[in-house]
């Protein structure tokens, strides 16, 4: 089944990216699909939400991708969700 790609942005704070963004993996996830999320906002709240314990190592980011070119299958992480995976 091909991948579909969902980017939510948008230039305003606090309308809503990040519970979008957290339910819809959720949703999706919940159907038995899998979801990647990409979380690309630096205070992190969508990591927070979907790791639920403190990332230590602050290398193997979205940085990492961007800025160095590393693919983005190296810096996959799981989340306390079975269906969820994250970058
Ligand atoms: N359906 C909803 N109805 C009312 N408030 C909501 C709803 N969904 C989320 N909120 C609230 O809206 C606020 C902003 O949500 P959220 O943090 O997802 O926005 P954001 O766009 O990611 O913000 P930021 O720009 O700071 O990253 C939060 O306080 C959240 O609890
Ligand atoms: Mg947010």
């Amino acid at each position: 089944m091909a991948a579909r790609v969902f980017a939510l942005c948008n230039n305003k704070g606090g309308v809503t990216k990040t519970t979008t963004t957290i339910n819809l993996g959720r949703g999706l996830a919940g159907k038995g699909r899998r979801a990647l999320v990409i979380d690309t906002a630096a205070q992190r709240n969508t990591t927070w939400s979907l790791v639920q314990k403190v990332l230590k190592a602050q290398k193997n980011t979205i940085y990492e991708a961007c800025i160095h070119k590393r693919p983005l299958h190296e810096l996959i992480r799981p989340t306390s969700d079975s269906n969820i995976f994250i970058v």
